[in-house]
């Protein structure tokens, strides 16, 4: 991770680390959690520590490692039950088949079951085993019953494996836990809320061929869309042309040219909370598409265009209108411009961007928002689109919270 993030921060990881090769992925697990703002703890078992020593733990968390019940010193710093209290979340990564069977059994016999059995804090598990191992019927019936109890079970991957087999039974990677502990930490915050979501350019066809299109790689709303059902809401994303797959628990409305996006817009606009208009909506389409392809004859050309209707202008003028958030790109002055846009079309709320920096705005994982309201701005620094969009979410989940309280 490459830009400093806040999307764990407040978050207390407790780490527990089972025997198995991909305890050394557990390694860039904790530096990554800790760059996302999360205070780690390492717990290891006696097996761990054949596969990577306690000192690598101990450097990367900043905190002593713990392995044994035993410790008098340990203990007397922090007692087994105070780590377990903690914790606000614990992560057991590797898991591996006998820690899933110890904790699915209820023993206590080792510092890190005692812990799991002690903690009051969610548990998520990351197994990790041989494909055979983790199909085994005594696993199975071992996750079965841990996921009856509330445990979540992140995982396993399909691949290759340490031992030269490939199949189900390799550790989720790095950052794909860590996608997985914000997801968890922000799974509520935007529940009982439906959210509408437009994203993509649009294609205004000139004839059954050829359009007039833009940049716009979606990204931006696709990670909006993505993040919202992460923190729980209820999601339609009315996409534009574009190749990105849909994200889970998304419910997708595929258009084409600007009228079409307006109408599916409206279909689903009475029963949203929020419009996040992140489209990039062309402004002008042809008068009239011809039905057939045009022929190459005149040496000058001219194409008539005709306004597109204004989509987040539209529902601005709607008697009951959703919280509007609009999206600003722009390639200079773009806080004065942004401000214009917020009265102009009356939104409750601007995201406003460079266009045309290297590594930012379109087509690129990394974006930089300016949020603006009628009586406010907060600056986002460069981050993930993902992180961005959980940003933007949080700041109108609570405007919108506080509107009602
Ligand atoms: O294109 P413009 O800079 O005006 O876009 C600002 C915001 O207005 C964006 O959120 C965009 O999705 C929205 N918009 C719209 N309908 C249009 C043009 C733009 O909803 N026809």
């Amino acid at each position: 991770m490459s830009n400093p993030s806040t999307a764990l921060t407040d978050t207390r990881l407790l780490l527990g680390v089972s025997g198995g090769i991909a305890a050394y992925k557990s390694a860039e697990l904790v530096r990554q959690a800790r760059a996302a703002g999360a205070q780690v703890r390492v717990v290891m078992t006696a097996a761990a520590e054949h596969f990577v020593g306690a000192a690598t733990f101990q450097a990367l968390s900043g905190q002593p490692v713990r392995s044994s019940l035993w410790d008098p010193a340990a203990e007397a710093a922090m007692g087994h039950i105070e780590l377990a209290r903690w914790a606000s979340q614990v992560l057991v990564a590797p898991a591996s088949a006998d820690l899933l069977a110890r904790y699915a059994q209820g023993m206590g016999n080792d510092l890190l079951t005692t812990v799991l059995l002690a903690t009051a804090a969610p548990v998520a598990l990351a197994p990790a085993m041989n494909q055979q191992m983790w199909a085994h019927p005594a696993t199975s019936a071992n996750v079965a019953r841990l996921r009856e109890r509330g445990v979540a079970i992140w995982g396993p991957g399909v691949g290759d494996q340490a031992c030269g087999e490939s199949g189900a039974g390799r550790m989720l990677e790095a950052s794909e836990l860590v996608e997985a502990l914000i997801a968890a930490k922000v799974g509520d915050q935007l529940r009982g809320l439906r959210i509408v979501v437009s994203a993509g350019p649009t294609f205004e066809d000139l004839d059954p061929v050829r359009f007039i299109g833009n940049r716009s790689s979606g990204r931006m709303g696709f990670a909006i869309a993505e993040q919202a059902a992460l923190m729980g809401a209820e999601v339609v994303l009315v996409a534009g042309p574009t190749s990105l797959p849909t994200p889970a628990r998304v419910e997708r409305v595929n258009v084409r040219s600007a009228e079409q996006m307006l109408r599916a817009v409206l279909d689903q606009i009475d029963r949203a909370d929020v419009y996040v208009g992140a489209a990039a909506v062309a402004d002008y389409r042809p008068v009239a598409p011809r039905p057939s392809k045009i022929k190459k004859a005149a040496e000058v050309m001219e194409l008539k265009l005709v306004r597109n209707p204004d989509i987040l202008a539209t529902l601005a003028d709607r008697a009951r209108r959703p919280f509007l958030v609009g999206f600003a790109a722009e390639t200079d002055d773009v806080l004065h411009y942004a401000r214009g846009k917020l009265e102009a079309k009356r939104l409750d709320l601007i995201a406003a961007n460079r266009v045309g920096l290297p590594g930012c705005g379109f087509d690129s994982a990394d974006n930089e928002l300016t949020l603006l309201w009628p009586d406010g701005e907060l600056a986002l620094p460069r981050a993930s689109k993902a992180e961005l969009a959980r940003r933007l979410l949080l700041h109108v989940s609570e405007r919108i919270r506080s509107r009602q309280g």
